[in-house]
């Protein structure tokens, strides 16, 4: 397995970016060049984004997952109506390169009181929260609402860099699938000296991620040419990479970043957090881009001319998620629409 380090690491001073600093349009470039960046400067008002905030999610996301899985198994994902909650280590998705899987999750989203079953089939509803401990709620809710704060101004600022009035995508980010994963890879001897690795190479579903990890061990396809870089992590700062969606709505000039993680044999947290537009939102190719055609487009076949924001994310999910497969195929997870066979915006 290869591991190649990185050549150049772009980044961006988010304090400047949102005063106006750095233009949008290179904040765009970046993202068109790399297909990541790493945000730092986070911590400033209203955002507040710094060592404490770390420090307190990574705390609480240890003393949950120190639990007995009895204890957590309370609180599985499958038992919730609207995707939340606990996944085990055994609810391995369909991944070719990830054999033996090694991760254990703990999932929320955008809290969405008193929904009906149709709309917990849209993902919407209420978070799960373990009571053992104390915080952990919290917690959990202040870093949320802190990433969704960056998300929304990100998106205020890529619509600028779009042509685009700057408050354009707020009204797709009312109540928006975007998920908060606490993740813990789990050390195991098994993997020693195995071409396997702990989560398989895909693109995320939605806008874009932040990422904040205790330990390297992501990497990317950033040249399009099947050599997966590894990406470092920086101390109080945020990886971001850009996923499906912003992939599509530009025509290929952002990517969707293919990316997997590998073992490096110890533990390691990580926090991805998907920045994303409601279910219903259909997204197509913006003004700006329909013209442009990538070199490297090479996605697995020509994308529909729509695509609905709820629609593809499930999509995926299905592939991810057992409970959910078996869910959908019995019927009690109803989706008006067919499952993809693979993400069209993966490699071939
Ligand atoms: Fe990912």
């Amino acid at each position: 397995m290869k591991n190649t380090l990185i050549k150049t690491i772009p980044y961006i001073d988010v304090k400047k970016l949102l005063a106006g600093e750095i233009s949008p349009a290179s904040f765009l470039n970046i993202f068109h060049k790399y297909g990541f960046a790493y945000l730092y400067n986070l911590d400033f008002d209203p955002l507040n984004i710094g060592t404490q905030q770390f420090k307190m999610l990574q705390s609480s996301a240890q003393s949950f997952f120190d639990l007995p899985l009895e204890k957590k198994m309370q609180y599985y994902i499958g038992a919730s109506p609207n995707h939340r909650g606990y996944v085990p280590v055994s609810e391995k998705g369909a991944y070719g390169d990830e054999k033996i899987r090694v991760y254990e999750a703990f999932d929320m989203s955008y809290s969405l009181p008193g929904t009906s079953k149709e709309d917990h089939q849209k993902l919407r509803g209420e978070n799960v929260w373990p009571q053992e401990i104390s915080d952990f709620r919290n917690t959990c809710e202040s870093y949320y609402n802190q990433m969704f704060l960056l998300g929304k101004s990100l998106l205020r600022i890529f619509a600028q860099a779009f042509d685009l009035p700057e408050n354009y995508f707020d009204a797709y980010t009312q109540h928006p699938p975007a998920q908060l994963r606490l993740l813990n890879y789990l050390s195991d001897p098994r993997l020693n000296g195995q071409e396997d690795v702990a989560m398989g190479a895909h693109t995320d579903y939605e806008c874009f991620t932040f990422l904040y990890q205790t330990s390297p061990g992501i990497q990317g396809d950033i040249h399009r040419d099947g050599e997966f870089i590894n990406l470092p992590v920086f101390k109080n700062t945020l990886l971001m990479i850009t996923g499906d969606m912003m992939h599509f709505m530009t025509n290929g000039y952002l990517r969707s970043l293919y990316h997997r993680v590998i073992n490096n044999g110890a533990q390691r947290l990580s926090f991805p957090f998907f920045m994303n537009f409601d279910f219903e939102t259909q997204v197509e190719v913006l003004p700006k881009f329909q013209d442009f055609q990538a070199k490297d487009y090479n996605v697995q076949q020509k994308l529909p001319e729509k695509i609905v924001v709820g629609q593809h994310l499930l999509g995926q999910l299905y592939r991810d998620f057992p409970y959910l497969k078996a869910k959908i195929d019995m019927g009690d997870w109803k989706v008006p629409f067919s499952i993809p066979k693979y993400n069209l915006f993966e490699r071939v």
